[in-house]
């Protein structure tokens, strides 16, 4: 009997004929209704269901109107779709995919090479790194100010993709705060840093360019530049940040996070960045600078952004909302060198990396209103507390087995193992205790040398610190 294969949920979200509707199509998609088999009359399913014949007749009619059913005055409705077929070819479909056998682009090949983006655990939980405090976000002040930009939706006029408001606001933002130099048309609006990143490697790469990234780094950029045929070359670190590999032609590009390197937090020093400016001939080689959480700095004056030391036109600047604000926002921006404006303008529509004019607008507003700024110095302070109370935890009560290094600013910190290289392990067996962290080792591109924990601090309240802490010393 079919009511038997029908389960409907009187309290549910979904209507009854929603319901009703949904799992007749189930049942015929997967073949456990065949075709040519006749399905109870309205009034006999209705009874069966003890629901109303309405609910039936519009179920019906809907899947008539789908093509599933055919449905005559008087008639019992007869099913028309082979689902069993129709799975067979979905099974082989993905056989096909499971096996390797499916040819998919060069580009989505090289997305399967790599680890990111890494799955978390859900929910949340401390000291998952990455992250600034969303529970901090003044979301009231941000409703209204996505209120005003809806209202204001009518009077706008259509386009540009980039709105003119809110990379005036960037631009003179970036200026103050990050020395960064732009006018507002070098700003392109994007949902993420990591769309900045694919849009350059859509621009800039040809297979087999070779292309200089920190490792440990940022595994996002990696994975963008490789995607796209890239020769991804890791460049070691010290104390100044990137060091130059000795012997090496200049690349095409050089991707690095000179503010606080991902995920070391080292700031790069001067005479660095001075020298991998120098390697970049200008329209040969270029650097792209991603700057995702240059905002906090705790120690010392900020150091202003690299781009801004460049007279020539060969950096691209990135930046992201995702830590500032939060990364429900989904905004970032790529500052792009004069030349290459209109060049990106176009590959931007070409790739759709538009964003929301409603939530552009909104974030020009809460810019203007002086919430942004108001935001970021509440989020400094707090974050500062936070990163000095991880510190002297974990030399307090992790100190014989981690050695920690400070950043200067940011949103986590690197503690390496002293012993051994079982930073995996270790990763595997806090997750288990309820503590999130986040394996050196992962961030290698190549060969890892260098094992231990990426803690993040900056999401977290003191208490939640101080328990993952105990948890942490328990488990060592
Ligand atoms: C170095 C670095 N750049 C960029 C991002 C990502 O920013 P978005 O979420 O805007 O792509 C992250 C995120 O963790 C990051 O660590």
């Amino acid at each position: 009997m079919i009511s038997a294969l029908i389960d409907l949920k009187r309290a549910g979200d979904d209507g009854l004929v929603a319901q009703l509707t949904s799992q007749l199509r189930g049942l015929i998609a997967t073949g456990r209704l065949g075709k040519g088999r006749a399905l109870p009359s309205s009034r006999r399913l209705a009874s069966d269901l003890g629901v109303s014949r309405n609910t039936v007749t519009y179920a019906f009619e809907q899947l008539a109107a789908e093509g599933y059913l055919a449905a005559s005055h008087g008639r019992r409705p007869v099913v028309t779709v082979d689902g069993g077929e129709r799975r067979q070819g979905a099974d082989a479909v993905a056989a096909r995919v499971r096996s390797g056998k499916l040819r998919l682009s060069p580009w989505a090949s090289q997305l399967k090479q790599t680890d990111w983006p890494m799955s978390y655990q859900v929910p949340l939980r401390p000291l998952r790194p990455g992250l600034g405090d969303a529970r901090e976000f003044p979301n009231e002040i941000w409703a209204r100010c996505l209120r005003r930009s809806a209202v204001r939706a009518a009077k706008r006029e259509l386009g540009p993709v980039n709105r003119t408001r809110l990379r005036e606001a960037l631009a003179h933002y970036l200026a103050a705060s990050r020395g960064v130099r732009a006018t507002p048309e070098q700003i392109m609006i994007l949902p993420s840093a990591q769309a900045a990143l694919t849009l350059i490697a859509a621009v800039l790469i040809s297979p087999g360019d070779e292309v200089w990234v920190e490792d440990p780094g940022y595994p996002g950029a990696a994975a963008a530049l490789r995607a796209s045929g890239a020769h991804v070359i890791g460049m070691r670190l010290d104390a100044q940040g990137m060091q130059r590999m000795p012997g090496l032609a200049a690349p095409k590009l050089i991707f690095m996070t000179p503010s606080h390197q991902h995920p070391t937090g080292r700031l790069m020093s001067l005479a660095r960045r001075t020298e991998f400016l120098g390697v970049c001939r200008p329209g040969k080689s270029w650097i792209a600078e991603d700057d995702y959480d240059g905002e906090f700095h705790y120690d010392s004056r900020p150091v202003p952004a690299l781009q801004g030391l460049d007279a020539h036109g060969r950096v691209f600047y990135v930046g992201t909302f995702s830590k500032v604000m939060t990364s429900d926002i989904r905004l970032g921006y790529l500052v792009v060198p004069p030349a290459l404006v209109s060049t990106f303008e176009i590959a931007q529509r070409h790739i759709g990396l538009i964003a929301s004019s409603h939530i552009q607008e909104a974030l020009a507003e809460f810019i203007a209103g002086g919430h942004f700024l108001a935001h970021l110095r509440r989020m400094r302070r707090l974050y500062h507390a936070r990163r000095d109370h991880l510190v002297a935890g974990l030399e307090l009560h992790l100190g014989e087995m981690l050695s920690i290094e400070v950043p200067a600013g940011g949103i986590q910190l690197v503690a390496r193992l002293k012993r051994g290289t079982a930073d995996r392990a270790a990763v595997k067996r806090l997750a288990a205790a309820g503590v999130e962290t986040r394996a050196l080792s992962g961030l290698a591109l190549d060969r890892p040398r260098d094992h231990g924990l990426l803690l993040g601090f900056a999401a977290w309240h003191e208490n939640e610190i101080s328990a993952a802490l105990r948890t942490m010393a328990s488990c060592f």
